[in-house]
């Protein structure tokens, strides 16, 4: 990679989302940085997940994505999410969550959140993004979200990229 690009990346700052996907009795869930609205009428997002991590394998056979703000007191999330694999635990037996549409885990913790029907799904490099239609949306009452892509400082990728 050029190191350039890595320098104008390094000046910007993102927020960051747990996405979640269910198939069948198979659930995953990490954290994502790489999320952008790209409709407002139909409302849609682009949601790229890594075709390294667990989240891909099920998110490839997902219905539907769930799209979740981080409220500020949840660092266990962003550990939990972000510094583990499913491959390894699983993680959804170290939080609570609820079946929401199409399936989709919906995390108890994190009740700002967009769950998208999968439209179309492209590879887009070592990322595949994930054109999502939102089909619910709740805002909990939590005024603001900490969380963004400076945190790569401090949190470990479960999966390296
Ligand atoms: C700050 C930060 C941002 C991340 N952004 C993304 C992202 O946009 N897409 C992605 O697929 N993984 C991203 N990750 C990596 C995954 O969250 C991480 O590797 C996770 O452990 C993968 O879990 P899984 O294998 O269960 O899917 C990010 C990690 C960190 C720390």
């Amino acid at each position: 990679m050029n190191l350039k690009v890595d320098d104008f990346l390094d000046k910007l700052d993102f927020p960051l989302f747990i996405v979640t996907a269910a198939a069948g009795d198979k659930r995953s869930g990490c954290l994502v940085g790489f999320v952008s609205q790209c409709s407002i009428d139909p409302a849609r997002l682009l949601v790229c997940i890594s075709e390294k991590n667990h989240t891909h394998e099920v998110a490839k056979m997902s219905a539907a994505l769930a799209v979740h703000l981080i409220p500020k007191e949840r660092t266990d999330l962003v550990d939990l999410f972000g510094s583990h694999t499913g491959y390894d635990i699983d993680k959804f037996s170290r939080c609570e969550w609820s079946a929401g549409p199409d399936g989709a885990p919906l995390l108890a913790g994190c009740p700002s959140r967009v769950v998208g029907r999968v439209i179309d799904a492209q590879p887009v490099g070592d990322h595949t993004a994930f054109l999502v239609e939102a089909v619910e949306a709740s805002a909990g009452k939590e005024p603001i979200y900490m969380f963004s892509m400076a945190l790569k400082e401090r949190v470990e990728p479960g999966q390296p990229p």
